[in-house]
């Protein structure tokens, strides 16, 4: 009953949310300056690489460590519900993707480049905000469980 693994995984993700906002913010800069469909499949390869396993450290081993730590009633859930969110931002910019590079122009009337960039920006602002959330609300809401245990 170690409460050091969650200490662990927290920190490892505390520091991968430093690394990815720096290159979120590389990727915005980029988008206004440099559009082209290599760097579309950069930051789609940085979302099904960097961003899936982060989430998958948070849905799976950090559940197994809390649940080794003893700690049964933090709603891991709640904490992962902001990824359901992403995802279905991801799934929308991958389809519009899609359809951009079968030459397709437009989305709903609207410049298909325009588009894409918009909805990189909205996953941007989101994941921005999730790791803010979990920074401030989550992360210490479990870091807790660990004081209580000396009350
Ligand atoms: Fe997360
Ligand atoms: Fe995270």
């Amino acid at each position: 009953m170690s409460f050091e693994k969650v200490k662990e995984i927290l920190n490892r993700l505390t520091e991968e949310h430093v690394v990815y906002l720096k290159q979120v913010e590389d990727f915005e800069r980029r988008l206004d300056t440099e559009f082209s469909p290599e760097l579309i499949d950069e930051i789609l390869k940085f979302i099904d690489e960097k961003i899936a396993e982060h989430a998958r450290v948070e849905e799976e081993d950090l559940d197994i460590a809390l649940q080794e730590a003893g700690i049964t009633d933090f709603d891991i859930d709640a904490l992962n519900f902001g990824h359901q969110t992403l995802d279905e931002i991801i799934e929308h910019l991958k389809y519009l993707v899609e359809q951009y590079k079968k030459g397709v122009t437009t989305y709903q009337g609207k410049d298909i480049q325009k588009e894409i960039i918009k909805t990189a920006r909205e996953f941007f602002t989101t994941l921005k905000d999730h790791f803010t959330e979990e920074e401030h609300f989550f992360f210490p809401d479990i870091l807790k469980y660990d004081l209580e245990r000396f009350e």
